[in-house]
């Protein structure tokens, strides 16, 4: 597939049908991943894919659970929402982000606290080449015919997410991608045109 008609033809899917991603697909996904620059070529991720029906269920019940309790939102049963709607896709593929610390924020850690904490909120080499790896993911299965949502909101339950994936003390939670064949496709959201978002020096 062409990479420019798969960057354009890539959507979020938000209903998913109920037939399981083979384990061989899902691996080809994360070699794409696994291909993303990372910085100082790190490939601080992992994936913990969970198929499971009762894991995934546990995981939209705290989600579901926290939400309520945080914002006040309630969530209607068997209607996925925008922080729950992995728990109703066959796989939520859970991006694991692992501690990286380039040699750079190193030595400003070190030496020029103040600008390490100015430049870590901006930059994060780290996380920056964790969503590089997630784009991947997501651009590898679009060419394999699959659907997927990259999705932040259900990490109003990190900590709790976290303990319930049992990650290691050094490791976070970054992202879930919801993940499987697509039920149905919305309206593809428009782009800004590329004259507005460059500028030429
Ligand atoms: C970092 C990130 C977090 C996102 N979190 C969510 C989410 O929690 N729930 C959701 O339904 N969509 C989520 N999305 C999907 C965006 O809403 C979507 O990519 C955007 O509206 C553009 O639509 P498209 O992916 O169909 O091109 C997220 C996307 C990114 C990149």
């Amino acid at each position: 597939m062409d990479v420019f008609a798969a960057m354009k033809e890539r959507q979020s899917i938000r209903k998913f049908r109920k037939e399981p991603v083979p384990r061989d697909q899902v691996l080809r996904m994360v070699e794409a991943a696994s291909w993303a620059p990372t910085a100082g070529n790190s490939q601080n991720f992992r994936f913990i894919v969970v198929q499971d029906k009762e894991t995934l269920a546990r995981m939209k019940g705290i989600v579901d659970e926290v939400l309520t309790r945080t914002t006040g939102k309630e969530t209607s049963p068997g209607k996925p929402s925008s922080h729950n709607l992995f728990a109703y896709a066959p796989a939520a593929v859970c991006v694991v982000g692992l501690p990286f610390e380039s040699s750079t924020d190193k030595a400003l850690r070190e030496k020029d606290p103040e600008r390490f904490k100015a430049r870590r909120f901006q930059v994060n080499p780290g996380l920056q080449g964790i969503s590089a790896g997630i784009a991947q993911f997501l651009l590898a299965a679009h060419a394999l015919g699959y659907g997927t949502c990259w999705m932040t909101g259900p990490l109003i339950a990190k900590a709790e997410l976290e303990s319930t994936l049992t990650l290691r003390p050094t490791e976070e939670l970054v992202a879930i991608i919801a993940l499987g064949k697509a039920e149905s496709a919305p309206a593809k959201p428009p782009r800004k045109a590329p004259e507005e978002i460059v500028a030429f020096r």
